[in-house]
């Protein structure tokens, strides 16, 4: 598929790439389109298919990761469009189906769908210039892939009602506090930052990367019970991996492990 509204790249050993994604709509502060979710998710899918990618990173300009949906697309449609033929939101749930790690590199503003996506990758890394929130109700429409969920599983209630009613949009360091970002750095920081914990990833075994992102989203699916008992079946599937064996001899030896991701 050639691309119009993202490019793809890949940084690292040709053994052990990350592969990256970056949204390219810069005059429109990289707004999501259909054609743009089309995109991202087959990109996405065919750094999953790869198997010398352990770990993707998606990221936008440093003015905006995404400031939303296309509003510009949106304005005129009516229920068929987006409940009949599913405009808008078809291709979002896709992402959630990557099994390699998705991290976030995130500067400039995150709002709407563009929050929504950074909170469907498995953790964000911000710029300090990142600003985040969900003001679809400023246009009189609430969140609609997933906001309403992950947001105030990420930063609790109360500043999920704070951000979803007032419209309002809270900075790095703010979103820092509140849970929803894992590291702030600098502006001219934030590839350098998201590429060393890319890379740290790819540096270890594909199946325990894997079976760790599998059990932490169970957690978000799951009464704790199941959860543990998911997490338990996983980690007892890791002792049938040569990586296991290798991980642990490595250990015991004082030797770097060179993991077959098998
Ligand atoms: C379409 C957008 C856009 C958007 C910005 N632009 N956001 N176009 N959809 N979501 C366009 C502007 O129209 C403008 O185009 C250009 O990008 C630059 O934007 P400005 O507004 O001039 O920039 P600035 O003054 O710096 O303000 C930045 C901003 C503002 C605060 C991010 O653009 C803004 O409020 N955008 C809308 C944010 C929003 O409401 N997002 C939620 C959308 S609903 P021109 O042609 O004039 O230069 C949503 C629902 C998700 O996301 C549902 C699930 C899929």
């Amino acid at each position: 598929m050639t691309y119009e509204m993202i490019l793809t790249s890949t940084q690292g050993p040709d053994s052990r790439k990350v592969g990256i994604v970056t949204l390219n709509r810069p005059k429109q502060l990289n707004a999501l389109n259909d054609q743009l979710m089309d995109e991202l998710a087959s990109a996405l899918k065919a750094f999953d298919a790869d198997e010398s990618i352990g770990c993707i990173i998606l990221t936008g300009s440093e003015k905006a990761f995404a400031a939303g949906a296309d509003i510009g697309a949106m304005a005129q449609y009516g229920f068929a469009d987006v409940y009949g033929k599913d405009y808008i939101t078809r291709n979002w749930e896709q992402i959630r189906d990557i099994r390699k790690p998705v991290i976030a590199a995130v500067s400039g503003f995150a709002l709407g769908g563009g929050c929504e996506l950074t909170m469907m990758c498995d953790f964000i890394i911000a710029a300090d210039n990142a600003k985040f929130g969900q003001p679809e109700i400023k246009l009189g429409i609430i969140p609609g892939a997933g906001g309403t969920q992950r947001l105030p599983r990420a930063v609790g209630k109360s500043k999920a009602m704070d951000l979803a009613l007032t419209g309002r949009m809270m900075d790095a360091n703010e979103a820092e506090r509140a849970g929803l970002v894992s590291r702030v750095v600098p502006l001219d920081k934030l590839m350098d930052e998201a590429l060393g914990a890319a890379l740290m990833i790819c540096s270890y075994g594909q199946l325990a990367v894997m079976a760790a992102k599998e059990s932490i989203n169970r957690a978000f699916e799951s009464g704790l019970s199941d959860g543990v008992m998911f997490e338990r079946r996983l980690f007892h599937a890791l002792f049938a991996t040569s990586d296991q064996k290798e991980g642990m001899d490595a250990f015991v030896n004082k030797r770097k492990p060179a993991f077959t991701h098998r």
